[in-house]
C-alpha cells in the first residue's frame, strides 16, 4: 500500500505520515529532507540556491548529510524551498523517491508533490492543511526565541514559492482527501488520517 501525504510547512503532515507508517508497519520517507539536503549542500559549497546549475550540482546526497541536525532548522527549510523550484533538482531526486514508493509492501511518503507527481497511483492520498496563523504558532512553540511575525512571514513566503512555482507546485491531487488540522490535536489528526485511509482502501 502506498500512502501519499502532502501539504504546506507545519501543517502536521510529517507527524501524520510518521504515525501512519507506524500504524501500518510501512517504511516512511520525508521527501522534504532531500530538498533540505540539496539546499544546505548548495549553500555550503558557496553556490547560489536560486541558480539551477549550482543546485543541480549538489543533488548527490550522502547519508551522513541526511542526519545533520542543521537540516531541521528554518534556514534549511527556506533553502530547500528555493532549490526545489528547479526542474533539474526535481528530476535528480525523482527516481529515488519513486523507487522508495514502489518498494515491495509499499510505503508512506510526505512532501509537496507525492500525490500529484511521485506516486499518482497511491492507494490513499491525504492533503494536510492548517491556517497560516496556526502553522506559525506551532513553529513558534518549537522555537520561542524566534519572532512570531518573522516566522509567519517565512511561512507565507514559503507557501507562495511552493504553490506558485511551475515545476510540480504544491496542490491537492483531485483524488486526495483534505484534512484541516487547524483546530485538532495531533492525536485527533492522526485518528482522522487513519479513518480516511481506511475509507479509501475499503472502496
Ligand atoms: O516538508 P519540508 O518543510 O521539509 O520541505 C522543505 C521544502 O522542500 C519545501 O518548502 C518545498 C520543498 N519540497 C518540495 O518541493 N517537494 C517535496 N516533495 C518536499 C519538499
Amino acid at each position: 500500500m502506498i500512502i501519499a501525504v502532502d501539504g504546506p510547512a507545519a501543517s502536521g503532515k510529517g507527524s501524520i505520515a510518521r504515525a501512519l507508517a507506524a500504524h501500518y508497519g510501512l517504511p516512511h520517507l520525508d521527501t522534504g529532507l532531500l530538498y533540505r539536503a540539496v539546499g544546505v549542500a548548495t549553500a555550503r559549497s558557496g553556490g547560489d540556491p536560486d541558480q539551477e546549475a549550482d543546485a543541480a550540482a549538489c543533488c548527490c546526497i550522502d547519508d551522513a548529510l541526511l542526519t545533520d541536525p542543521e537540516l531541521r532548522n528554518e534556514a534549511a527549510g527556506a533553502l530547500a524551498s528555493r532549490v526545489s523550484q528547479h526542474p533539474a533538482v526535481r528530476a535528480a531526486l525523482f527516481a529515488y523517491q519513486q523507487d522508495f514508493a514502489r518498494q515491495k509492501g509499499g510505503a508512506v511518503l510526505d512532501g509537496r508533490d507525492i500525490g500529484t507527481v511521485i506516486a499518482p497511483d497511491a492507494d490513499a492520498k491525504l492533503f494536510i492543511t492548517a491556517s497560516s496563523d496556526v502553522r506559525a504558532k506551532r513553529r513558534h512553540l518549537e522555537d520561542s526565541h524566534a519572532d512570531y511575525t518573522d516566522i509567519l512571514a517565512d511561512i507565507l513566503a514559503r507557501d507562495a514559492r511552493d504553490s506558485e512555482r511551475s515545476a510540480a507546485p504544491l496542490r491537492q491531487a483531485e483524488d486526495a482527501d483534505l484534512l484541516d488540522t487547524s483546530d485538532m490535536t495531533i492525536a485527533a489528526a492522526v485518528q482522522r488520517a487513519i479513518a480516511l485511509v481506511e475509507a479509501r482502501i475499503r472502496r
